[in-house]
């Protein structure tokens, strides 16, 4: 189960993601994911479904903190937000203030939050407790610091790649020789250590937000930079339009394997979703 290459470290996760958010656009990223409100996305509609109006709120490994930004604006929520790359904390600031909401930041290690026990009605993370190194040991040590953190009755829902995905996260991880960490899950492995944690896993679910593309490939290679022409991620419905209106023929292999992924996922291996989600709940003291 353990993707463990010579050169995978925490250090490599930090450079990476800083370099990321420093080429990314608050404008861009704020007309696409937060003024066309995107909550059409089975994750955001989760935490919407899991945040009460009112609630506090953790996002651990927030990146550009567009989901504690929605939550801000739609459920008056008051969301702290928590990474350990300065870009990405510099980035969601950024967006919260273009979105004229307000949160609490912070720069560390969500496995050592400096907030004090039970702070927060629910926490939330999309593609983050993959990347804690030391695979179950470090996604136990994520979880436990985020029950920590919670109020008796808190909630989470996150999200970590699946084992079995059809596409094979393994493979590529292997194939792009990464310099950072990214495990993968089976349900019931991380069911397991969800529950050995007190919680209780109230919902589990594929999400499909871990679809690797040609163009997400091109963009890891800075292959795109070389050719002068930056090529945003095909992840939504909106997107694939602006692909399929895109003349370039990279553009249209690229959305032609997302589709074919799409329907390998949904048609010809329903159990195998590419991303696995969770929903929590603190395990009350007489369960
Ligand atoms: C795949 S990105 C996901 C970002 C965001 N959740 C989203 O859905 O766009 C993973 C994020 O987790 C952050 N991260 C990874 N390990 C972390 C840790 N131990 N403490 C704090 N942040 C961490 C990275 O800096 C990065 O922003």
């Amino acid at each position: 189960m353990k993707i463990l290459k010579k050169g995978m470290n925490a250090k490599g996760n930090k450079r990476m993601w800083d370099e990321y958010y420093s080429n990314s656009l608050v404008e861009q990223d704020f007309d696409r994911l937060v003024k066309k409100n995107k909550l059409d996305h089975p994750y955001a509609r989760e935490v919407f479904a899991a945040c009460k109006k009112g609630d506090r709120t953790l996002e651990f490994g927030c990146g550009k903190g567009t989901m504690s930004a929605l939550l801000a604006m739609h459920r008056h929520a008051k969301p702290t937000l928590v990474d350990f790359s300065p870009t990405a904390i510099r980035y969601a600031k950024k967006l919260f203030h273009r979105a004229g909401v307000k949160g609490r930041f912070e720069v560390c290690d969500f496995t050592k939050m400096p907030f004090p026990d039970e702070s927060f009605d629910l926490a939330y993370g999309k593609g983050v407790l993959e990347h804690v190194p030391g695979y179950e040991t470090g996604m136990r040590r994520g979880l436990k610091e985020i029950r920590r953190v919670l109020k008796p009755g808190g909630r989470v829902v996150f999200t970590v790649p699946n084992s079995w995905r059809p596409d094979g996260n393994r493979f590529f991880m292997r194939a792009l020789k990464a310099d950072y960490i990214q495990y993968d899950f089976s349900v019931a492995q991380a069911e397991r250590i969800c529950e050995e944690l007190g919680f209780v896993v109230e919902k589990k679910f594929g999400d499909g937000v871990f679809y690797i593309t040609p163009g997400e490939l091109i963009r890891f290679f800075k292959v795109d930079k070389l050719v002068g022409k930056r090529l945003p991620l095909v992840e939504n419905k909106e997107l694939r339009a602006e692909a399929r209106a895109n003349s370039s023929p990279l553009w249209r292999a690229n959305q032609k394997y997302f589709v074919f992924l799409n329907w390998l996922n949904k048609k010809v291996v329903p159990p195998a979703e590419l991303g696995l989600m969770f929903g929590l709940r603190i395990r009350k003291p007489e369960e």
